[in-house]
């Protein structure tokens, strides 16, 4: 593959405050940045993202996985890569760390399978860097759309599921050193935008 421009994805548990932070970035770098999330990000892996947080539609841990695997390659055909190759710098809200941390982890499916049921992007469409916000899940992540009551399938899920995650994500962490770089969220959101935007310069990504 020949790429040219930089791959950034933002990683770790629900509501310590990622996405915001990708936006933000993306935002910073204007023209040159393309945003995009998983699950979803082109209009097929839009279709499937609902099968995915459907609370209604089940599929076993397995199919779920695989599901993110086959999103994911539609996302990095149809725009990750492209987008590289025209000198972009891509920024993705969560990528295959999640699949680590969510089905390899939580949902029990284990590391390797993942690597496995991923190994189309792992040849073929790596992040260059991810920052994986470290901070541990609260009963916080419930609660982040204020009175809503409707929670997506893994929003629903309790606080051990959450806990097994972010035990995932630190796997990920040790497994990957060269490419993931933890970041600890700041309550202060300026100060931990600043860690963010550092981490990335130190290692040229911007
Ligand atoms: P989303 O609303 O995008 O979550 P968030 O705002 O926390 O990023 O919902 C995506 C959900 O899908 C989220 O709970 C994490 C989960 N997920 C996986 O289980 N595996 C994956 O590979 C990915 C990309 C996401």
């Amino acid at each position: 593959m020949h790429k040219k421009g930089v791959f950034i994805t933002f990683e770790g548990s629900e509501g310590v405050g990622k996405s915001t932070h990708a936006k933000r970035l993306a935002a910073m770098l204007g023209d040159g940045a393309v945003f995009t999330r998983e699950p979803g990000g082109t209009p097929v892996a839009e279709k499937i993202r609902e099968i995915l947080i459907s609370d209604e539609l089940k599929v076993s841990p397995e199919i779920e996985a695989e599901l993110f695997a086959v999103q994911r390659r539609e996302h990095a055909d149809e725009l990750i890569i492209p987008a590289l190759r025209e000198g972009k710098t891509v920024i993705c809200d969560r990528y295959i760390d999640s699949s680590i941390a969510y089905q390899g982890f939580a949902r029990g499916l284990g590391l390797e399978r993942i690597l496995e049921l991923n190994d189309y992007v792992l040849k073929n469409c790596m992040p260059d860097v991810t920052l994986f916000f470290d901070m541990l899940p609260t009963e916080n992540f419930r609660r982040r759309k204020g009175s809503v009551v409707e929670h997506d399938r893994f929003e629903q899920e309790h606080l051990e599921f959450h806990m097994e995650c972010y035990r995932g994500f630190k796997e990920a962490a040790r497994r990957f050193p060269e490419r993931i770089v933890p970041i600890v969220p700041d309550p202060d959101k300026e100060i931990t935008f600043r860690r963010v935007v550092e981490a990335l310069k130190k290692r040229g990504a911007i």
